[in-house]
């Protein structure tokens, strides 16, 4: 507030007032179609309480960016290294889980549409892909991301060390699959491979379809 002397704590800075993400008071109930692969409910459940989480923490952040925090910035600590390193992670697992939940709840197989189309251009077969696409789940601490890459105009299987870790500039997110124990450990404990055989029986391509840039 320091550098902006005449403004009176708690007004929003420039005026504005922060826009706000909504929070995701249930989901879909398509997702909790996975049961049948072993994908319960009660995990979908537990699921939401966190993803419910990131959509609040990414509103209070835009709440006190907003009011203005830039006083005393340091790279070392300061309340606004603190809030913009927040922020990516709060935002980006917001984004994460709506992308998930969004894109689960389908009758898998092979691929369709147009995603199919750009899966066999970057590599070769939906079987190669989906090869690759279970190794990266595997090899990924948090997520495993399918992207299209609007410099390349092509798709690529990203891993995401955490929610905010993003490889690349100039992508959008078409599928993304959550591999933090939270996803599967009331169902498959620590086999992580059996969840994502289960998973990739789920995936909604429609879905997937929607999300692919025009
Ligand atoms: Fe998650």
């Amino acid at each position: 507030m320091a550098s902006r002397s005449s403004q009176a704590p708690g007004d929003m800075l420039g005026g504005m007032e922060p826009k706000l993400v909504t929070v995701p008071e249930a989901l879909q109930e398509k997702v909790y179609s996975t049961e049948r692969v072993g994908i319960s409910k009660a995990t979908h459940d537990a699921h939401l309480g966190l993803w419910k989480g990131y959509a609040n923490k990414t509103n209070e952040i835009r709440g006190l960016l907003a009011k203005g925090a830039g006083e005393g910035a340091n790279q070392i600590f300061s309340t606004m290294r603190a809030l913009k390193v927040n922020y990516a992670f709060a935002y980006g697992g917001y984004i994460n889980h709506s992308v998930y939940f969004n894109t689960i709840g389908g009758s898998g197989g092979p691929a369709t549409g147009a995603v199919a189309d750009l899966i066999k251009a970057s590599y070769g077969s939906f079987e190669a892909w989906l090869e690759d696409w279970k190794a990266t789940g595997m090899a990924g601490r948090g997520w495993a991301f399918l992207a299209y890459d609007h410099e390349e105009k092509r798709v690529h299987n990203y891993i995401g060390d955490s929610q905010d870790t993003w490889p690349t500039w100039n992508n959008t997110l078409l599928l993304a699959m959550d591999v933090y124990e939270h996803a599967y450990y009331l169902d498959f404990q620590s086999a992580r491979a059996k969840y994502i055989d289960a998973y990739v029986q789920v995936i909604d391509w429609d879905a997937v379809n929607a999300r692919v840039p025009k």
